[in-house]
């Protein structure tokens, strides 16, 4: 039998949430439950390739055959991410926090009784993605995700560009079917003269369909 599509290439994943620490009880994270980032790696590691997860907290099995390193905060997430590197393949499923607060406090923040607000001061954290693809070694394909509300293609389109990748998978999420939390997912995949759309089915059975894009997109 042939041999599987990517055997003998290094495929890196991130995957999940992150957390940003407030205070030592409280954090800053998003919906994302890492199913997505899970299923391509379970597909890539099946298609033969060696496989590396970079996890934010999420609750799930490593795959079979996956390497997995636990992260909780974006800064944790990039220093694993690069600490991977070299890899053939960079897929950047993770749900990367856009921001983190300015300090941890050191103690458990008390309620204020003179107030009824408090400010917690978020700066932005650094884009995982955008810095792997400017490490061309050994890179082949750099992959992002694009969760939408709203104008999916455009920005889409506007990472592609502004972030210099190979392929932007993009999902329109806040709709009540597929994305974040759900089992299932619909997305349309895109790269700089073409685009394929994958209609909602299991995040196990699109995973399968974008690693072969990205096999194909590999020999293009
Ligand atoms: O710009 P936006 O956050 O919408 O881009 C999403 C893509 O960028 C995802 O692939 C995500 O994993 C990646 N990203 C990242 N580091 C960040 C923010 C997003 O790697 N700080």
């Amino acid at each position: 039998s042939p041999a599987p599509e990517l055997a003998g290439l290094r495929v890196l994943i991130s995957a999940g949430p992150t957390y940003e620490d407030i205070d030592p009880v409280r954090y800053v994270g998003n919906r994302s439950s890492g199913k997505m980032g899970y299923a391509l790696a379970a597909a890539a590691a099946r298609l033969g390739a060696s496989v590396v997860l970079v996890s934010g907290p999420v609750h799930l099995a490593t795959p079979a055959g996956v390497e997995r390193i636990d992260v909780r905060s974006a800064a944790q997430m990039r220093q694993a991410v690069l600490g991977a590197l070299p890899a053939d393949i960079y897929i950047g499923a993770a749900a990367v926090s856009d921001y983190t607060p300015r300090q941890v406090a050191p103690q458990k923040l008390k309620k204020n009784a003179d107030s009824q607000s408090l400010v917690v001061e978020l700066v932005r954290t650094p884009d995982i993605l955008a810095e792997v693809a400017t490490q061309t070694q050994a890179l082949k394909l750099v992959v992002g995700f694009a969760a939408e509300t709203h104008d999916v293609e455009k920005y889409a389109r506007g990472k592609l560009v502004d972030k210099r990748l190979d392929l932007v998978i993009a999902n329109q999420v806040g709709q009540g079917t597929g994305g974040f939390e759900s089992d299932d997912n619909a997305a349309t995949a895109y790269w700089q003269d073409g685009e394929q759309v994958f209609p909602a089915t299991s995040k196990i059975e699109l995973a399968g369909q974008l690693l072969a894009l990205i096999a194909q997109r590999l020999k293009a």
